[in-house]
């Protein structure tokens, strides 16, 4: 190994006080300073860790943005969503593979540019977009491409590459300067209406914990991470767990495909994601919290910082909180390093300790033993915005928002085929109709609620609700125009997705993923049977078995266009073709037996 890279080593290892449950921090900062994580470098890291080289293999290869070879002095990661596919991706891709020299998951000859495919990076409002060298380059076209690439071999940086334009809101704010949207298009009372950092957690100090609880039970708060778990339960649940060491995480890995929610969430209202962390540590008695972030939005990193520093200032963070004796709280910043599966909170957990994504079993769940084996609590950064609010204005002001069993605000992520994508925060309850509407959404064939992870309807249901007890959705509204394949272009793309994204930890999921690709894409060829229709969804019975809720979701967007866009797949069954008609002929089968022994 060279001397420098022995160096950043042990200076990077240094920053993090060699602690081995920091190695992802570690991997992140080496690779930022020496470009890839060759085997020699892991092998340095574990010595100076003191740790099992193949720990630190292990978690390399576990994530996308760990690269094992050069990457090229700029990595070009560009998205493959569904979104970036319907807004010209194929033509930016090729764009960029003409003008670099080298195909996609290589680096060009003069080892300039490197390109790379990747998952939804958060930005389906404003797609095709890249991160090229963690930053973000939106809306990309393929003139842009081919400029970006001669800039890059005229030995510009990446922030000189960027320019000067800057996105929206705090977009433009100087640790920030991204060319990022906000797009901010409908402002709901709870996390995009009035707020004034620091004055809910005034209230909240006046109160017990077991007062904040009820205040949060009362408002009937629930998960907006997907799962809709009641939020003063979970607490409830690590406040009574035993031991005095117990920490609150913030969930904003964000990985579900057609989601960029908490990314503007942590743009524009970073302070009231921190008080409802500190909310949260009130509660259940947690003296540190960890924001993790996935690596995506690691170009917020300095501004989140910056912000963590003021809020210490304004003592609504460290020690004394709002003058309290006994709230001490802070909050530490972990990135991802690129793995859908670890916004699963037990993965989002391990790797918070250095590991491989995999979820855990459970029980025990990690209210009861989470990070480093102590209870902890993880919500979604909507939702602790969502509690701020309760806490300020009241349980009767929230629950005066929404249905009967949805109560408050849901941010939506719209995207796709409309003309206003963007963050639409409404009250539970509104109908896809409305969101439609709001969206300048015309002559659309279906709306994909949830993300790949929900479900895929059709106008017949457009009137359905969104809420808890009828469409439920952790914010992604992917909007599907009449002109799109929906097999070819959405579907195969969120199969290929899953296929990917899998830990490969349960055998279902690992394998039936795989195969389930396989068989839609011998369908979308027209060499598929009805037999094959029903082997995708029989192996939803199976998929169910898996551990973690990836595996248990991974065919549904399979098995929700199948029941409910049936005809597109019958439409594409081979018919004619005896190559590709099962048949068994009993009697055919077993005629040589028969005369054999002289049945029949
Ligand atoms: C594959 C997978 C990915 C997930 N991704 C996220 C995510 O990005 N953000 C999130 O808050 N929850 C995500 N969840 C749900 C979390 O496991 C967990 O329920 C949530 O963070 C709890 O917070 P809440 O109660 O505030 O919703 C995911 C779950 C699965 C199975
Ligand atoms: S269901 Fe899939 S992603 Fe989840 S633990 Fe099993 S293999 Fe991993």
């Amino acid at each position: 190994m060279a001397p420098s890279a022995e160096k950043t080593v042990k200076s990077v290892v240094t920053r993090y006080a060699g602690d081995a449950t920091r190695l992802m921090d570690v991997l992140i900062d080496v690779q930022d300073e020496l470009g890839f994580l060759s085997h020699e470098t892991a092998g340095h890291i574990a010595r100076t860790l003191g740790i099992p080289q193949v720990d630190v293999e292990q978690t390399v290869s576990f994530y996308h943005f760990f690269a094992r070879a050069p990457r090229g002095t700029f990595a070009v990661y560009l998205n493959d969503s569904v979104v970036a596919e319907f807004y010209g991706r194929a033509e930016v891709a090729a764009a960029f593979e003409a003008a670099a020299g080298c195909r996609f998951g290589e680096v060009s000859a003069d080892g300039v540019v490197g390109l790379f495919h990747t998952a939804c990076i958060g930005m389906s409002d404003q797609e095709p977009a890249a991160l090229i060298n963690g930053q973000v380059f939106p809306k990309l076209t393929p003139a842009q491409a081919r400029e970006l690439v001669a800039g890059m071999r005229a030995g510009k940086t990446v922030a000189e590459l960027k320019g000067e334009t800057c996105g929206d809101g705090q977009n433009a704010h100087p640790l920030v300067r991204a060319r990022v949207k906000n797009h901010v298009r409908r402002r709901g009372p709870t996390v995009f209406g009035d707020y004034r950092p620091g004055e809910a957690l005034e209230k909240v100090v006046a109160l017990s914990s077991a007062e904040v609880i009820a205040a949060v039970k009362s408002a009937s708060v629930r998960g907006r991470g997907g799962a809709g778990f009641p939020t003063g339960m979970k607490w409830e649940f690590a406040r009574r767990a035993p031991g005095d060491v117990k920490y609150v995480f913030c969930n904003a890995d964000e990985g579900e495909p057609g989601t960029f929610k908490d990314r503007v969430i942590l743009t524009e209202r970073p302070q009231m994601v921190f008080e409802g962390m500190a909310i949260a540590a009130y509660a259940v008695g947690a003296r540190q919290g960890i924001l993790y972030v996935r690596n995506e939005y690691h170009y917020l990193r300095a501004y989140l910082e910056h912000v963590l520093a003021d809020m210490r200032q304004q003592n609504w963070l460290g020690a004394l909180i709002a003058g309290k004796a006994g709230f001490n709280f802070d909050v530490s910043i972990q990135f991802g390093a690129g793995a859908y599966v670890c916004g699963e909170e037990s993965a989002l957990i391990e790797s918070a300790e250095g590991k491989r994504g995999e979820p855990r079993d459970r029980p025990p769940f990690p209210v009861e033993k989470g990070y480093l084996q102590k209870p902890t609590v993880v919500n979604n950064v909507e939702t602790l915005c969502s509690v701020v609010k309760v806490m300020l204005h009241g349980p009767d002001w929230y629950n005066r928002l929404g249905t009967e069993q949805s109560k408050g605000t849901k941010v939506l992520c719209v995207s796709g085929d409309c003309d206003h994508s963007g963050i639409y925060e409404v009250e539970w309850g509104f109908s896809v109709n409305d969101v439609l509407k709001m969206a300048g959404a015309r002559d659309v064939q279906a709306v994909q609620v949830g993300g790949p992870s929900g479900s895929c309807i059709g106008p017949d249901e457009f009137d359905r609700v969104l809420a808890y007890e009828d469409l439920a959705t952790g914010g992604s509204f992917i909007v599907i125009g009449k002109h799109r394949d929906l097999l070819k272009d959405v579907v195969l793309n969120f199969a290929r997705f899953f296929r990917e994204e899998s830990c490969g930890s349960c055998v279902p999921c690992r394998a039936l993923t795989g195969m389930a690709q396989v068989v839609l894409e011998r369908i979308i060829a027209g060499n598929g049977t009805a037999e094959d229709v029903e082997r995708l969804q029989a192996w939803q019975k199976i998929m169910r078995h898996n551990r973690c809720g990836l595996g248990q979701t991974a065919l549904n967007p399979i098995v929700t266009t199948i029941k409910n866009f049936r005809p597109l797949y019958e439409g594409r069954l081979s018919t004619g073709d005896p190559r590709f008609v099962p048949s068994f002929d009993l009697a055919a089968a077993v005629r040589d037996y028969d005369a054999a022994t002289g049945k029949g």
